[in-house]
């Protein structure tokens, strides 16, 4: 199973739950109102979400949010999983109830190097495809999606998450049958399908010096080339890191290059990093194995691993981590208001605690409180904290 369908699964497994046991408290303010001279708030969410629109998550999410980013149907591996064959069935479900309330979508994502369909790189007989046919197959799909969506998505991500940490290029199926080259050829192809499209490059870890500059490097030569309008800035951040001065000075470059910003991904991880991090699910040795830990071993193991990198599996104490929470939102908003000409969008990634991938990343199963709104549903102090942000 590759890991989109996992990661819908997951999420539909916790849509369900939800649904199933609370009644939403929808809080009376719209969030989105409240920043409406600044700029879009958005959320990332599955196609179940919006497949349901009496549910109470699709009832929350159309009341605070004014963009939406689908979580994965968006993705090539759902969109063109074989050659030939589109299917836009979950991706019309989730345009269609954004178009229904007036909700912008942003498109995410036409290149992502590492989720794209083994077949785009493959000769139809076997064997590895040439770097004019894998253009071939690129300029078909960015043309073919983005004008099944014409009129629809007025904003797509043509590439994401393209450089490793160091600043490198990241080594992918794309640069390895294209070359470098291929990130701009995607650019290309999109502004042709579409000129009067907004056009972004996305990218995580972005303040780290040699990332930041490559990716500078980068959005300089597409704008060069009038074939950006815009970078996503993915908010996976702690409630310590990275510093918001670091994150101003990020902005300030690309709009320095008369680039729009939008914060696409904004989650705060409240948990520690497991070090040299190993799955919690495979610590535990098959019994034959020689290196078996005797199983008081593994216990100790593994409650001292939740007791350090899960500590709040069963809650999560209000006065330490909510207003943590609170204080690190506030923070980063303060600064995205004193942006907002350059700031397009603010999109958290996901819209509850229950649902969100930081429950089963880095490290699976455990319990993560990063988003605005609690298991139940229920609008969190962080929450408050941005409401009464922009009433002062
Ligand atoms: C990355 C991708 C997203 C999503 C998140 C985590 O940041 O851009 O599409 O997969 O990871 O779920």
């Amino acid at each position: 199973m590759n890991t989109t369908i996992k990661k819908a699964l997951l999420l539909f497994a916790a849509a369900a739950s939800a649904t199933a046991i609370f009644a939403a408290d929808t809080p009376k303010t719209n969030l989105s109102k409240l920043y409406v001279n600044d700029f879009l708030i958005g959320v990332a969410l599955p196609h179940q979400v919006t497949s349901q629109p009496r549910s109470d998550r699709a009832k929350l999410a159309a009341s605070q949010f004014n963009s939406i980013t689908p979580e994965d149907c968006l993705k090539w591996d759902v969109i063109q999983p074989q050659e030939g064959r589109f299917f836009y069935g979950f991706a019309d479900d989730l345009v269609d109830f954004a178009q229904k309330r007036d909700i912008r979508i942003y498109g995410h994502s036409l290149i992502w190097p590492t989720e794209t369909p083994n077949w785009v790189f493959q000769k139809t007989g076997g064997g590895q495809a040439s770097r004019e046919e894998v253009l071939d197959r690129m300029k078909t799909y960015i043309e073919t999606v983005m004008l099944h969506f014409k009129g629809k998505i007025k904003t797509w991500e043509v590439v994401s998450e393209a450089f490793n940490d160091d600043g490198t290029l990241r080594d992918s199926p794309w640069r390895r049958t294209v070359g470098d080259d291929y990130i701009v050829k995607a650019f290309e192809f999109a502004r042709a399908a579409n000129p009067s499209v907004k056009l972004v490059y996305n990218d995580d870890d972005g303040y780290n010096p040699a990332k930041h500059l490559s990716i500078l490097t980068l959005v300089r030569e597409l704008k060069a080339k009038n074939l950006i309008d815009a970078v996503g800035i993915q908010g996976h951040w702690k409630v310590d890191y990275p510093d918001t001065n670091k994150i101003g000075g990020c902005i300030r470059e690309y709009a320095s290059l008369g680039l729009k910003v939008m914060i696409t991904e904004m989650d705060i991880d409240i948990l520690p990093t497991p070090p040299g991090y190993r799955p919690a699910t495979e610590v535990a040795l098959p019994a034959s194995s020689p290196e078996s830990p005797s199983s008081a071993t593994t216990i100790n193991f593994l409650s001292e691993y939740q007791r350090k990198y899960d500590p709040y599996s069963k809650g999560f104490s209000e006065s330490r981590g909510r207003s943590m929470l609170a204080t690190r939102y506030s923070a980063l908003f303060k600064l995205f208001l004193t942006m907002s000409n350059t700031i397009d969008s603010v999109t958290f990634w996901g819209l509850d605690d229950g649902s969100s991938w930081l429950n089963d990343h880095p490290a699976p199963g455990r319990t993560n409180y990063p988003l605005l709104f609690d298991r139940q549903l229920k609008a969190k102090p962080c929450y408050d904290a941005l409401v009464n942000l922009r009433k002062k």
